[in-house]
């Protein structure tokens, strides 16, 4: 069965016409921002040919399948009256215009044919007494109706043999609906003489109305869906019943006659500027649609309504679109309200409870920018006969050491190599202790225990996520070889204050910096220090050469020691070492220690040589996004941004935030569950060393050891931060945070 898409499906026609669909066998997915709640869907909420979308019409690119598999759309969505048009005439536009002319470019690209539009016949204005068809002239005189006509004659301009608007022209509605209006002529009428035995005669009561039921309006609807399609291609039908229209003064004279014990009483102001009759032979010479229902069965209607009891106080702001929609506007977001557009956003459910993905494919967390220059690059070594350790190795070395700004580059196979070589080289041995952070990879603490010596965590800052430098010198002992300082994400460490600290005790700083390349410490980049610096170019860093590292050092003897450890501890040069005389011939190398196989190839150094030159632009891309995101969660209270003083510069290899667990109904982890169900890629960076089986129960560590590391290893998640993402990418990632934020919140 055809699947109709009824935006507002919710309100006071939707929820009528929803229902008779679902009676006529149609399936209907109900686009609604729900801002007068769900009540209204009762008892076809849980119907299987029902589906509820919660989302704003203004954001429709934060519902990329809305259209999928629909048939015909029905737009209903939108401010629907003139003071509630009036509240904010630039939002009546977004709404009421540039939303419609989305959703129907939408729809027109999706090959959904059919686009029934509902406009007013307040669109006429101050028309004249005779009866107006619908090619009078019109006479808009509210934001309302001006919106409603340009709408229509922007959907028109879209009509061609594969896209067929039809404009439906209601004449003020009236009856009895799950989603009810008090707002409406004959609906007040009605409730003023049962509730107050009052008729109130607005505006001077002269001017004229043509009135259509609730019921009949959601009939030429579906006709409209089911007429033959050349039949209403393009075209535009007042809605409502010749009999209907009346003079307000007539309305209320007839309201007295059926409520005889209310009194008719006039409310002074101005005359009302609208005033209209209209005709509505076309809809029943073409459609045959004959209205139904004349205004005294609308008041009856009513009355059944009071008599059994659905309405309690018809005053109430609910039943008043300009009231509710007003208190929500001064609302703050955090309770509901829309006070500035980025939040609206919240109100889309998040997919775990339902809704749509934030994006329409998955994001991953993160995907390498690999260009055509590495792939010629590597075509070129491999073609070379040269694949290991060559001439481009040499060359990625020179150059990086040049973009850093340090005396010596080494490159090996990652960065947990150059880690382990800077220990060996270091002299750290069996029994030694090395002080590292535990927030961070495993690599960073493996290679201490690979040298047999131990790792001393020292707990980090909670807001830069970084080694406290502050406690360090108390994890100093005699036994202290080496300070591994990570630099978490990109973010420097407090260098000065722990290079003072080795001064002072004498171990040597061995830098971490998997995450910083194209990282600043009070100007000086990182590489160019400390003893030795490590970097990472693993696929995920801020350049790749799928595995690889490299070790920069100021002295040119470690670099070399570097280079023979690296390469199972063979020297070419020991010859040179070990003999008096300069010897001729061939000399093969000697193992000088035993070494490791740590080299880098020249088929990962093409790829190496490339991403360095891009490194500029990718940081600035990185920059780019972590601004938007920074942009979009500074107001989410849930959201704590790690810190970032004034004399650090961050490489911004991850974008991490820290979520407060407390104000939320979800752990981290379900939180990465809802991301990934909404398409998002996330990670952990990172789950605190301490807190894992091995650590646990080598060393006897307790959570509270490191209060801050353990605190943080729960609440951080690092979002999708790449330079191959785009803004829309970035985009989906806040609406995905912020649709399960505020889902979640407690
Ligand atoms: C902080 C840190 N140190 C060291 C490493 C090890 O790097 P590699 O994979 O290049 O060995 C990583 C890897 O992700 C890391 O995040």
């Amino acid at each position: 069965m055809a699947t109709i898409l009824v935006t507002g499906g919710a309100g006071y026609v939707g929820c009528v016409l929803c229902r008779m669909l679902l009676e006529a066998g149609y399936q209907v997915r109900i686009f609604d921002r729900l801002y007068f709640g769900e009540d209204p869907l009762e008892g076809i909420i849980s119907n299987p040919d029902l589906e509820l979308v919660r989302g704003d019409i203004r954001r429709l690119d934060d519902f990329p399948h809305l259209l999928d598999d629909v048939d015909a759309v029905v737009h209903l969505a939108g401010l629907a009256n003139d003071p509630s048009c009036d509240l904010d005439p630039e939002v009546s536009l977004d709404v009421n215009i540039t939303a419609t002319r989305r959703l129907a470019e939408r729809a027109k690209e999706a090959g959904i044919e059919r686009f029934i539009f509902s406009s007013s016949c307040s669109v006429y204005g101050r028309g004249e007494v005779d009866l107006l068809a619908e090619d009078s002239e019109k006479k808009p005189v509210s934001v309302y109706a001006m919106t409603k006509l340009t709408a229509e004659r922007e959907l028109c301009d879209l009509a061609d043999d594969k896209f067929a608007p039809v404009i439906l022209r209601y004449a003020t509605l009236f009856g009895p609906s799950p989603r009810m209006r008090f707002d409406l002529a004959v609906n007040q009428l009605a409730a003023g003489a049962i509730k107050k035995r009052k008729i109130l005669v607005f505006q001077g009561g002269r001017q004229w109305r043509p009135f259509v039921h609730v019921q009949d309006a959601a009939r030429a609807c579906i006709m409209s869906i089911e007429a033959p399609v050349g039949k209403v291609r393009g075209d535009v039908f007042n809605v409502g019943r010749d009999d209907n229209n009346w003079q307000i003064v007539e309305l209320a004279r007839l309201v007295k006659e059926r409520f005889p014990e209310a009194d008719l009483e006039e409310v002074p102001g101005d005359e009302d500027r609208r005033s209209y009759r209209v005709s509505f032979g076309k809809i029943r010479e073409m459609l045959g649609f004959e209205a139904k229902y004349t205004v005294e069965d609308g008041l009856e209607h009513v009355r059944e309504m009071f008599d059994d009891g659905v309405i309690a106080d018809p005053e109430a702001d609910i039943y008043f679109n300009v009231r509710l929609l007003s208190k929500l506007r001064d609302m703050p977001a955090v309770t509901g309200g829309e006070p500035t557009s980025a939040r609206f956003i919240p109100f889309a459910y998040p997919s775990i409870a339902g809704g749509e993905p934030a994006s329409a494919h998955y994001l991953p967390f993160v995907s390498p920018s690999i260009g055509e220059e590495e792939e010629q690059e590597v075509l070129d070594t491999l073609r070379s006969g040269w694949l290991t350790t060559g001439p481009k190795v040499g060359r990625f070395e020179r150059q990086f050491a040049e973009y850093v700004g340090a005396a010596n580059a080494v490159a090996v196979s990652s960065c947990t190599a150059a880690l382990h070589l800077s220990l060996v080289a270091a002299g750290v041995s069996p029994g030694d202790e090395v002080i590292t952070s535990p927030l961070t990879w495993a690599a960073t603490a493996n290679v201490v225990i690979h040298q047999g010596a131990t790792p001393v965590f020292v707990d980090v800052d909670r807001s830069t996520l970084n080694i406290d430098p502050a406690l360090i010198e108390r994890a100093i002992g005699p036994k202290t070889k080496a300070i591994i300082p990570v630099h978490i994400a990109g973010l420097p460490c407090e260098m000065d204050a722990i290079q003072a600290v080795a001064d002072k005790h004498g171990p040597c700083v061995i830098e971490d910096a998997a995450h910083a390349l194209g990282a600043q410490y009070r100007g000086k980049n990182i590489g160019t220090i400390s003893e030795f610096t490590c970097f990472s170019f693993y696929p995920i860093k801020n350049i790749t050469t799928i595995e690889g590292g490299m070790i920069t050092v100021a002295e040119e003897g470690i670099a070399d020691r570097l280079r023979v450890l690296s390469n199972f501890g063979m020297s070419k040069d020991a010859w040179k070492r070990y003999s008096k005389e300069q010897p001729s011939g061939y000399h093969p190398p000697e193992v000088v220690y035993p070494g490791y196989k740590y080299n880098m190839t020249d088929v990962q150094a093409s790829l190496g040589l490339h991403q360095l030159e891009k490194l500029a632009g990718f940081i600035a891309a990185r920059e780019r996004y972590a601004q938007v995101y920074d942009r979009a969660f500074a107001d989410v209270d849930e959201i704590e941004l790690p810190a970032l003083p004034a004399h650090l510069k961050h490489a911004l290899h991850l974008y991490i935030i820290i979520l407060d667990i407390d104000r939320l109904k979800i752990t981290r982890n379900e939180f990465i569950d809802a991301l990934r169900a909404e398409n998002i890629g996330a990670g952990i960076h990172f789950v605190s060393l301490h807190l894992h089986q091995y650590y646990r129960e080598r060393y006897g560590f307790r959570p509270d050891d490191f209060p801050n590391a353990n605190y943080l290893s729960d609440r951080i998640i690092s979002l999708p931060l790449y330079p191959k993402m785009t803004e829309k990418n970035a985009h989906d990632v806040i609406v995905a945070v912020k649709k399960i934020i505020n889902h979640a919140r407690k």
